[in-house]
């Protein structure tokens, strides 16, 4: 039996953050992960390259029953500082677009930089080793692993993220624990993930796919039956790149709109925001009243797109063959398109997971169970969701961070 101040399990973004502000403290931690690498979601987000901040960062980012948990966390450690720390380790980065931070080379570079200063503070990583058991121990935890050894410690830290991407060893183990220690974890679901199409209309879209266009998205109103299960408070609109996939769609707008959207509601989309399609069209019909209707679209959205919406629409022939009407038709097809997806891509491929520990069983500035003192919740575990564009790593550093002052 060996004794520490702090077990930290989990290995990923606020794991690694908490177990190097615990050491600093001067506390005892160890780290223990099932996986074979620290921090495998770090190293392959952004494409490589790791979003690992948001300028913008703010509570407004966030989802999940009480979004203004977060507050406080994301206060005391900001992005600014986050960024200060990157700065320090001499990792080049740039603002991508709408306040996305990127390194410059790599995403690895985040890795070492978490497990340098891991090692630095003193706390021990243990790759390849799972939990078996938790218990309570006088006003500790005994924590028995996998490898068949038992660990006491002061603090147990849970920080094994949400279900997405079952294939890199995600798993719901941050929900058992909760359950097991009589917290609530709400309902959790794939997030910032593609949305799909049933076969009738994959049928009519399937030429699209590949097609890209930059669209702004939103969820259509709710049906009467369905407003319980949507999520609460209003639903922003995304513009951003949007894709046409072979199951559905894709791209940045439609991931952010799939953590708002539930089964059974449409979405609407415009799929050239700020453009006067009708307009265009009148134009284009008094100048040269020839041309085809789906060649005069293709001037203004992607040929593909022009071709498959006046398929869609039942619009054949010369501009000058149609009517106003029609062209008003036209315009509304590519700009207040509402379609209703089938489901979402799950798991497989989510970036998040929607939901988690029941954040009014944490007190919000340490993420500290408050009916179980010791037991601590950070990260994407936490029912504390952050849009596309690097959000949802800022909120692992702020709560392990939050965390790490308090094991
Ligand atoms: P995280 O999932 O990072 O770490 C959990 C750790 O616990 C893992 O190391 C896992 O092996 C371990 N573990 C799980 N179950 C265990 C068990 N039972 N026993 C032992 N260990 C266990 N966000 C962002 O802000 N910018 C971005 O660019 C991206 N890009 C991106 C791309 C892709 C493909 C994905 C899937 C996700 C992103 N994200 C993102 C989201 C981001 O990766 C995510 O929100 C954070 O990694 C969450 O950090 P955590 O430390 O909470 O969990």
């Amino acid at each position: 039996m060996s004794a520490v101040d702090v077990l930290i399990v989990g290995a990923g973004a606020a794991g690694m953050m908490c177990a190097l502000e615990a050491g600093r403290r001067g506390r005892s931690v160890r780290v223990v992960d099932h996986a074979r690498s620290p921090g495998e979601k770090i190293r392959i987000s952004g494409g490589g390259r790791c979003n690992f901040t948001n300028l913008g960062t703010g509570p407004g980012n966030f989802l999940g029953e009480n979004p203004r948990f977060a507050t406080s966390a994301l206060r005391r450690f900001t992005q600014h500082d986050f960024v200060k720390r990157v700065d320090r380790a001499g990792i080049a980065w740039h603002e991508k677009t709408l306040g996305q931070l990127f390194c410059d080379d790599s995403a690895k570079q985040i890795v070492r930089m978490l497990t340098d200063d891991m090692r630095a503070a003193g706390a021990v990583l243990s790759l390849g080793v799972s939990v078996t058991s938790v218990q309570r121990a006088g006003a500790g935890f005994e924590v028995a692993l996998s490898d068949g050894s038992r660990v006491t410690c002061a603090s147990l830290i849970v920080a094994t993220g949400g279900k997405s991407i079952p294939k890199m060893g995600a798993t719901g183990w941050a929900y058992d624990i909760a359950r097991q220690f009589g917290l609530r974890v709400t309902e959790t679901r794939p997030a910032l993930v593609p949305l799909t199409f049933e076969t009738g209309l994959l049928e009519q879209t399937k030429d699209l796919a590949g097609v890209a266009v930059e669209a702004v998205v939103g969820v259509a109103d709710a049906p009467q039956n369905s407003a319980s299960s949507s999520p609460k408070g209003g639903r922003p609109t995304f513009r951003e790149a949007m894709l046409f996939t072979h199951r559905g769609l894709s791209g940045p707008a439609i991931l952010q709109i799939s953590s708002y959207w539930r089964e059974g509601e449409a979405i609407t989309l415009s799929m050239a925001p700020g453009t006067d399609i009708h307009a265009g069209l009148k134009t284009a019909k008094e100048e040269n009243g020839k041309q085809m209707v789906h060649t005069a679209l293709g001037h203004i959205v992607p040929r593909r797109l022009a071709e498959n919406v006046c398929a869609r629409e039942g619009v054949r022939g010369k501009l000058a063959e149609v009517g106003d009407k029609t062209l008003r038709r036209l315009d509304a097809a590519v700009n207040a398109w509402t379609v209703k997806p089938v489901g979402s891509e799950g798991y497989r491929t989510a970036e998040v997971t929607l939901g988690g520990v029941d954040t009014a069983a944490l007190d919000q500035q340490t993420m500290m169970a408050t009916t179980v003192p010791g037991l601590f919740f950070i990260g994407e575990a936490v029912d504390v969701t952050g849009w596309l564009g690097g959000y949802n790593f800022q909120w692992a550093w702020s709560s392990g961070w939050a965390a790490g002052q308090a094991c």
